[in-house]
């Protein structure tokens, strides 16, 4: 699907990017699953790719695992050798790009995360020019990952993205130029959803109502309208019962009626009370009913939202 649609609506992010990854910042693309933030990073990266002489791509979403892509790619690259790596004595001899790394992935693997910083950071430090290192997933470090990540930060250049702002690791933060990553306003949602339908051929009874449903329910989150698309992909007519079925967790969360479910249930039991108390008969009755009438009321609703 992302061949045909693209990355819609961020240009603007994509140049601000781009701008901080040439003043040689570290920088931490913050927002929530599926907002975006890979698409920009990948986009982001092509388009300065003349000026990152070096150029490092961490997938894993463990630091354990960041580390090892890391020597790995380092290997890979002639920047790291066999003996750094505390590799058997046989390879010490072999360049780093010919070593097979199916033979000695498991060795360092087995690796602790100080001995792998301590033999990654030279190696990183004595390249002539600062490598980048762009790594898809910063959310989740524990606060000892987080002091190898920070030693890492003082030989290259570092360019993360996270879901989620921990404190544990906010050290991390202050080193990083934040750049947030903001829902997509309506209309690219209604170009990128107007693009799909016409790709894909689905039949729809009313375009108009899909298209705002998919929007209202999407919150901006590209992921969410995927999701929907995907599945409205699957049916060979979309029809109105359809579209008013169709929701999604992205958009349902911004329509919380949890406070407001629970002010007026306490209004309701408390109405039965003051009746008992004041002996006002009318008003026992009706707080007694309507707390009848809430609970089954708030069952239906909650099963609506979908909780
Ligand atoms: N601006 C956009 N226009 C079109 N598709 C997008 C856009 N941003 C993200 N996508 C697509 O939405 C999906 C989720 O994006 P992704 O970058 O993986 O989110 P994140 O990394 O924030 O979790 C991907 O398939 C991506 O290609
Ligand atoms: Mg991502």
């Amino acid at each position: 699907m992302d061949e045909i649609i693209g990355l819609m609506g961020r240009d603007q992010l994509v140049a601000d990017l781009v701008a901080e990854i040439r003043k040689g910042k570290h920088v931490i693309l913050s927002g929530p699953v599926g907002i975006g933030k890979s698409a920009v990073l990948k986009a982001a990266l092509e388009k300065a790719a003349d000026k990152i002489a070096l150029l490092i791509k961490l997938h894993d979403h463990q630091a354990k695992g960041q580390f090892v892509d890391m020597a790995r790619q380092m290997l890979a690259l002639g920047l790291l050798s066999a003996k750094e790596l505390d590799l058997p004595a046989k390879l010490h001899d072999t360049p780093g790009p010919a070593i097979d790394w199916r033979e000695v992935k498991s060795q360092v693997n087995r690796m602790s995360m100080r001995d792998l910083t301590q033999a990654l950071i030279p190696a990183l430090a004595r390249s002539e020019s600062k490598p980048v290192i762009a790594v898809d997933d910063l959310t989740s470090l524990t606060p000892t990952q987080m002091a190898f990540w920070l030693a890492i930060f003082d030989c290259a250049q570092v360019i993360g993205c996270a879901s989620e702002k921990k404190a544990r690791i906010r050290k991390l933060w202050w080193k990083m130029k934040e750049i947030e990553v903001k829902p997509l306003p309506a209309e690219v949602v209604r170009v990128i959803v107007k693009k799909y339908i016409e790709a894909k051929g689905v039949l729809i009874e009313s375009p108009d109502l899909y298209i705002s449903h998919v929007i209202k329910q999407a919150g901006g989150v590209p992921q969410a309208v995927y999701d929907m698309l995907d599945e409205s992909g699957k049916e060979r007519i979309i029809d109105k019962r359809k579209v008013r079925e169709m929701r999604h967790e992205a958009g349902v969360s911004y329509l919380d009626f949890t406070p407001m479910v629970m002010i007026l249930g306490a209004v309701i039991v408390s109405m039965r009370y003051v009746g008992m108390g004041t002996g006002d008969k009318t008003l026992y009755i009706m707080g007694g009913l309507g707390t009848a009438l809430f609970l089954t009321f708030r069952f239906f609703v909650f099963k609506g939202v979908g909780r």
